[in-house]
């Protein structure tokens, strides 16, 4: 496992231990030199924050995954953690992703799973001090494996009421449909969730960017609307199309939020339309399995851009277990060091993840007080 504020490198570097030491002792240094004031991966991780991105499915990591394989008596091809690892890396763009995404959920199939899940979820969000989750979840994945959408909320309405008991947290979850099947089995989901739709917070697309999406979803959006959801999507990153599907989701679905939607600063015009709306923007600067060189880097400098535009981003999750199990406070660190974000950029994260969170407004004053409390408890 990673030290939490491990420097992001690629390549050679990092395959020489002295050489790396040495750049993570530079890359902190740095960070607390030249972004004027200390900016420290002990006061980022302390940061009060919601988590408005993260997949319950894609929390799934490889010792949960064997464990859930030998309590169900599945068959794996994957004996031991070591093996599931080396699969993940597999993962190398949208696609492979999804494969391997696909393999893991497999494992849940009852109640008591998705309880289990979404709770150890639950537990690694609060020890990074997310006061406030929205997690999605995919039931399309479930049903048409067999699993009854009422074993997949059961199991993880249990497990939101325990952690906001136990840990405090207040959580509302998201219904993800996917981009790749139709409007028909998304309306299908849609109507049956209808006795658990005041423990929904809202609909969201996601899985893998093709056929027809967005367009094809309106119709789903609509409904959702009168239904009283909150409404966001995926729009990968530099996905063919990536600034088109951007315009249709604003345009034709009424999105909220868009989710990843780093190419909104491919074009000026979606830049200006994004802050006039004040869409929240959940970027994941994730890491995968295989290294991907600049893909962090990539994605840090987006979010530096992004709060330099007065855009409402934020840094999240995602899938943590299918991504070296780093949660939201060990990425926002590594941003911190790769787009030398100061100490103002890192409050502001953390201060847009709550505005652009659909929790009611007496519960977010509250929230943005704890994060002002915070900052003025922590000097420069
Ligand atoms: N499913 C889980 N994570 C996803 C992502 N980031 N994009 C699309 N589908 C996903
Ligand atoms: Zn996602």
């Amino acid at each position: 496992m990673l030290e939490p504020w491990h420097v992001p490198c690629s390549g050679d570097a990092m395959r020489d231990p002295a050489l790396s030491s040495l750049l993570i002792f530079a890359g902190v240094a740095l960070s607390r030199c030249c972004a004027g004031a200390a900016v420290t991966p002990e006061f980022i991780y302390g940061m009060p924050k919601a988590e408005l991105h993260i997949h319950l499915e894609g929390s799934i990591d490889p010792e949960e995954y064997i464990g859930l394989v030998a309590r169900n008596n599945l068959q794996s091809a994957y004996g031991t953690a070591e093996a599931v690892r080396l699969r993940l890396r597999h993962a190398t763009n949208l696609d492979t992703f999804i494969e391997v995404y696909q393999e893991m959920l497999a494992s849940m199939r009852t109640e008591r799973d998705f309880h289990d899940v979404a709770l150890a979820c639950f537990e690694h969000l609060h020890a990074q001090h997310v006061v406030h989750v929205e997690m999605f979840f995919d039931p399309q994945m479930h049903t048409t494996r067999g699993i009854p959408f009422s074993t997949v909320m059961e199991g993880i309405d249990s497990a939101r009421s325990e952690a906001e008991g136990r840990l405090g947290m207040t959580i509302g979850y998201i219904m993800c449909f996917n981009r790749n099947r139709t409007a028909a089995s998304a309306m299908e989901i849609l109507e049956a969730s209808k006795p658990w739709l005041p423990r929904i917070l809202g609909i969201g697309l996601d899985n893998n960017e093709e056929a027809g999406f967005p367009e094809k979803f309106k119709g789903i959006f609509a409904r959702a609307g009168q239904l009283g959801l909150h409404r966001t999507a995926h729009c990968d990153v530099n996905q063919a199309h990536s600034v088109d599907h951007i315009w249709g989701c604003l345009q034709l679905l009424g999105v909220e939020r868009i989710d990843h939607g780093v190419n909104v600063l491919d074009d000026p015009r979606l830049i200006e339309t994004v802050k006039a709306r004040r869409i929240g923007l959940t970027v994941c600067p994730t890491l995968l399995y295989t290294e991907i060189p600049g893909r962090l880097e990539f994605r840090a400098k987006a979010i530096k851009r992004m709060l330099d535009l007065g855009l409402l981003v934020t840094v999240n999750s995602d899938d943590p277990g299918i991504m070296r199990g780093l949660y939201v406070s060990d990425l926002m660190a590594k941003v911190q060091v790769a787009a030398q974000l100061s100490r103002d950029d890192v409050v502001a994260l953390a201060r847009n993840s709550f505005l652009i969170s659909w929790i009611p407004d007496s519960e977010r004053k509250l929230d943005l007080r704890m994060l002002d409390d915070y900052v003025a408890s922590h000097p420069q």
